[in-house]
């Protein structure tokens, strides 16, 4: 592959080669550096001989900030190459960018996908010019061969743990409206599977609404107002797939007169600051975790894809729930 270690080496042969022409035979020739290369090759890789492409969805919550912030340090305290590139939420540009680092040549591919579908053919193309996929945070549909790993949580539970928490909140019994996430990602599809798994057990709890707020704090607080314009005090309680959407609809409750965490119980999903600071505030019940600090492990899968060792296929993070009670304690040590 030609990135820029590889062509300094090559730099460094001319040099040697035309060295070798002039000073006689000392010099071992370009084909025995060649050989040192290829030696240089059949030994396991290291952190900083691999050259990695990253395609990020966009920027649109709190925790995908945290997520490229983890990717991005990590990347930079390992001495690793990494070619980052921001989707800015289109599936199209992911596919681009996926195109870009085949033509590159790059070790291994890290990709969140967007949503479920639609992968097929751009992770056949990487399987063809031999460059694992690694996904990364969300699910992608397609046969399990078009990928090496995926890292990541598992929605279904944080849609289960959502709702055992929501049934301990109304005691079994309310009208719930629900902010889903990005339709047809993953994450949207789990957690509103998970919560339903769960809450199919109690007759009495009801979900009276449910819209996608796409995980966005502005979509959060607008399809809210809409569910409090369609059915007010008559909402007992919200489900939100994120704390983006969560705190966007917290605005909009308060807006409309009445007091978020109190009149509305809500229960949403990733544990990021704001969350802590809205059940110090009183305005959240409970935030189940979502991790998105996958930097580190990301990385040491992609060295152990590269060099051909075994690693399973479903890698889930290790993840908690919070409540308002711990939330001004564990808030400081809090990282996105
Ligand atoms: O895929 C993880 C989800 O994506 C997070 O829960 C949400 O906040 C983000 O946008």
């Amino acid at each position: 592959m030609l990135n820029v270690k590889r062509i300094s080496m090559l730099i460094a042969l001319v040099v040697v080669d035309a060295c070798a022409a002039a000073c006689g035979p000392v010099i071992p020739s370009t084909s025995e550096y060649l050989n040192l290369e290829t030696d240089q090759e059949d030994r396991p890789k290291t952190y900083q001989d691999l050259v990695v492409g990253f395609s990020q969805i966009g920027a649109e919550s709190d925790w995908r900030t945290g997520n490229t912030a983890s990717i991005k340090e990590e990347a930079e305290r390992l001495g690793i190459e990494l070619m980052f590139s921001d989707a800015q939420q289109e599936q199209e540009n992911q596919i681009k960018a996926i195109r870009t680092f085949i033509a590159q040549q790059v070790d291994v591919i890290g990709v969140s996908p967007l949503v479920e579908t639609g992968w097929e053919s751009v992770f056949q193309e990487a399987k063809d010019a031999g460059i694992p996929i690694i996904l990364v945070d969300r699910r992608a549909d397609v046969p399990e061969d078009l990928y090496a790993v995926r890292l990541g949580s598992d929605f279904m539970e944080e849609g289960r743990k959502a709702a055992r928490e929501m049934v301990k909140l109304l005691e079994g019994k309310g009208n719930i409206v629900e902010l889903v996430g990005t339709i047809d990602s993953a994450p949207a599809n789990d957690r509103y599977l998970g919560f339903r798994e769960i809450l199919q057990e109690y007759p009495d709890m009801h979900i009276i609404a449910s819209e996608s707020a796409d995980f966005t704090r502005a979509k959060g607080k607008e399809v809210m107002e809409d569910f409090l314009k369609m059915y007010g005090d008559q909402i007992d309680a919200l489900y939100a797939h994120n704390d983006d959407s969560a705190i966007g609809a917290i605005s909009a409750i308060e807006e409309y007169g009445l007091e978020p965490g109190e009149d509305i119980k809500i229960v949403s999903i990733d544990a990021i600051r704001d969350a802590f600071q809205a059940m110090i505030d009183g305005k959240l019940n409970v935030t189940v975790e979502c991790n998105p600090l996958l930097g580190p492990q990301f990385f040491d899968i992609a060295l152990k894809v590269v060099n051909g060792e075994d690693v399973p296929k479903f890698i889930p993070s290790e993840e908690s729930i919070f409540y308002p009670e711990d939330a001004a304690e564990v808030m400081p040590s809090r990282k996105y």
